[in-house]
């Protein structure tokens, strides 16, 4: 790894991840492969064997990027208080339940004890920092990194700050994303979906509306996209499997589906 990659995770050598579902537990899998120490906060009595598992089940996609993968458990502990497991960290990734109240109270809680250098992130993909940080007495360190899930394999990482985050703050993010090998991009104003969701469900309603309307089946359109020249703009997720599935929800007459990706309101 480079020396200046290596400065910057260094500077993040102690990680607390809230949340060890899918998003937390593929973090802490990412985080732990870059030789940070990683403690995870999370309720659920399983939390251990989950996420234990979840490492020894992606140890070859993380050797496939190249990542280490010998003795990755030796830095990963669990601390279910949550002040006590985020004493003494550099960064904070929050993975929890998609409710603002839950993440209000979580970082109200976090801010009156982490330490003052400490990076804090949520992996939001709808709840702004703006919101997140209403309670909280240091929203200036508080921000969205958006991830895709699983966010070891996935690119991209939506970098959102709030209201109050600083500007040291949204650097400190990207770096510390680039440095994992992410590509952190600056999302500029906080809006619901960011920017690749928002991409994503638009081209998905397109979709299911050519599909609705007859004007091409639903294997014709994989190849379309799949085979047309934007080929290298459309992410693995948008392609056959993808679309297959979710068009197949929306043939099958699901008037919520329909209504959810707003097929027919626009064409
Ligand atoms: N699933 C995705 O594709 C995706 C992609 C990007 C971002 N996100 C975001 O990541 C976050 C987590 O999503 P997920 O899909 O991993 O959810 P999930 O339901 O798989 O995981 C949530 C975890 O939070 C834990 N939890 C519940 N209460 C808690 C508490 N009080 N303290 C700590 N942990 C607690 C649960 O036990 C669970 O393990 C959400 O904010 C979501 O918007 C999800």
């Amino acid at each position: 790894m480079a020396t200046a990659q290596q400065d910057i995770l260094n500077r993040y050598s102690k990680v607390t991840v809230i949340g060890a579902g899918v998003i937390g537990a593929s973090w802490t899998a990412l985080f732990l492969a870059h030789g940070l120490s990683v403690v995870v906060n999370d309720p659920r009595p399983d939390v251990e064997t989950i996420v234990r598992d979840y490492i020894r089940n992606n140890l070859s996609t993380l050797k496939e990027l190249g990542l280490p993968t010998d003795n990755l458990e030796k830095k990963l502990s669990f601390e279910a208080d949550l002040e006590r497991s985020v004493a003494g960290a550099d960064l904070v990734q929050e993975n929890g339940p998609e409710r603002i109240e839950f993440k209000q109270d979580l970082w109200a809680r976090i801010g009156k004890v982490v330490d003052a250098h400490a990076l804090m992130l949520s992996s939001s993909s709808a709840k702004t920092a703006t919101e997140q940080a209403l309670t909280m007495s240091r929203p200036e360190r508080l921000l969205v990194g958006h991830p895709f899930n699983p966010p070891h394999l996935i690119p991209l990482v939506e970098v959102v700050p709030g209201e109050k985050t600083s500007p040291e703050a949204v650097n400190d993010a990207v770096a510390f994303y680039a440095a994992l090998g992410k590509v952190p991009r600056v999302v500029r104003k906080e809006m619901p979906g960011f920017v690749a969701n928002r991409l994503q469900r638009a081209i998905f309603r397109e979709c299911c509306y050519l599909v609705i309307q007859g004007v091409v089946k639903v294997d014709e359109l994989d190849d379309i996209v799949t085979s047309s020249r934007s080929v290298p703009l459309v992410p693995s997720r948008w392609r056959r499997g993808w679309v297959q599935i979710v068009l197949q929800a929306v043939r099958s007459g699901s008037q919520r589906g329909l209504e959810e990706h707003g097929v027919g309101q626009s064409g």
